[in-house]
């Protein structure tokens, strides 16, 4: 077989076939294939697409080129969740202990943000001591244990995405849909995961711009997770501006203990509880979403989700005494406000530019091997549809410089106060 055949196959709009899948992927994992080629064959796909089948199949093999985790010891139905990212997604956090305390397993398998969206493992580093890499002996006996975990993954999973994802960044495809899914699947089939709830954002902020693209990406997430054998569904939704109101590491923590003592953010909660919800009906624990609901609400009202929370962190080798002084976190010098031009009503909060901001603060990283900043970050006294008052602070910029005038800069095109305007939808779709 010759690589160049399968680039004229998809080039020309043709369909490759499992040998030609599984020739292309041993080749990229054992360095037979060289960048050019894979970068060819990944822009034919790109412009050609992939058909539900090749889809499944490439995803299989990337997942096959690498090490699955087997959850087996640990008993009942291990369900986890996964985001395509975005800036203030903490869902993860407050989410897996709501669901934990049902009673459900969750082993979560979570990554590190480049550019501007976050990620969970960063966020629960600013814990002072939290360890976010276990073995897999530890990672499996503590969801046994505590029923949750969030680590880094375990072992070498998936190598062939490393080597894609790596060429895709510097070939401009990375917002093709077989490719991300098959980046995506195969890791998360990799983790040994029963069940799986994909939260797919759309909007300016999001991979996927638009519902139509976000509808397609969701539908070719939830139909390769089925045909893994996985129970598996994906909920869209939005993300034209940040979720939750704060931006940043330990600030993020924070809210995600606000969510789990019962006073958290409005969206987020509503996100929180809705993804959980699916999460408890696959997991086993109600009949149907609006008595999984029910349950979720009150693991907060009898604290038991807020206690699971504190369980993780100690077991991870964080201090358990952060959920209730947040001050034990790190804390950034300067609080700045920052204040609306006019009245009106906020109309424009573009997530990518808040998430860049918070960045640019050194709460993420520009490149892999960037050292954060715990401390930085934002937090919003205003959302989407909200009137605002000459002068009232829209938002708070928590930095360890004291003079930021590209920061404000930044934040000033990221915001537009207009003369009328409605809060957006939160919950777009629900694929099943
Ligand atoms: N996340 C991934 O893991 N892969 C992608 O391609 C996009 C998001």
């Amino acid at each position: 077989m010759r690589m160049v055949d399968i680039i004229d196959t998809k080039r020309n709009g043709g369909v490759l076939s499992d040998e030609q899948l599984q020739f292309f992927v041993d080749g990229v994992v054992n360095g037979t294939i060289p960048d050019y080629q894979i970068s060819a064959l990944l822009m034919a796909i790109y412009f050609q697409d992939m058909t539900k089948e090749e889809q499944t199949s490439l995803t299989m093999k990337m997942m096959e080129s690498g090490e699955r985790l087997d959850l087996s010891r640990i008993p009942g139905i291990k369900v986890d969740k996964h985001s395509t990212g975005g800036v203030g997604d903490k869902v993860s956090l407050p989410l897996a202990a709501m669901v934990a305390a049902t009673g459900i397993p969750v082993p979560m398998i979570s990554g590190r943000g480049l550019g501007h969206t976050g990620g969970t493992l960063d966020k629960l580093e600013a814990i002072p001591g939290f360890r976010v890499e276990l073995s897999e002996d530890e990672f499996i006996n503590q969801v046994a244990k505590e029923k949750l975990a969030i680590v880094g993954a375990t072992g070498e999973v998936a190598p062939a995405d490393k080597k894609i994802y790596g060429l895709r960044d510097v070939t401009d495809t990375v917002d093709s849909i077989p490719l991300i899914a098959s980046s995506i699947m195969s890791k998360k089939i990799a983790s040994g995961t029963d069940a799986l709830v994909i939260d797919v954002k759309t909007g300016t902020g999001a991979f996927m711009k638009t519902l139509d693209q976000s509808r397609l990406l969701a539908k070719a997430l939830v139909e390769i997770g089925k045909q893994a054998g996985l129970k598996c569904m994906a909920v869209i939704s939005d993300m034209n501006q940040p979720l939750g109101n704060k931006i940043g590491n330990a600030l993020e923590i924070e809210e995600s203990i606000d969510v789990l003592k019962g006073k958290g953010p409005k969206d987020l909660t509503e996100l929180v509880l809705t993804l959980g919800s699916y999460m408890v009906v696959m997991g086993e624990k109600a009949q149907n979403t609006t008595e999984a609901r029910k349950m979720l609400e009150q693991t907060i009202q009898d604290g038991s989700a807020f206690e699971r929370f504190a369980a993780m962190i100690k077991a991870q080798g964080g201090d358990p005494a952060v959920v209730d002084n947040y001050q034990l976190m790190p804390q950034a010098k300067y609080k700045i406000p920052f204040k609306a031009d006019r009245d009106g009503v906020l109309t424009k909060l573009s997530a990518d530019e808040v998430g860049t901001a918070s960045m640019l603060l050194g709460g993420g990283r520009q490149k892999a091997d960037d050292a954060l900043d715990y401390s930085v970050g934002i937090e919003l006294h205003h959302k989407l549809g909200d009137y605002v008052k000459d002068g009232e602070p829209i938002l708070t910029i928590y930095s360890n410089r004291q003079e930021i005038p590209d920061i404000e800069q930044l934040l000033r095109e990221s915001i537009k106060i207009s003369d009328d305007g409605k809060v957006p939808t939160l919950i777009h779709e629900i694929i099943e």
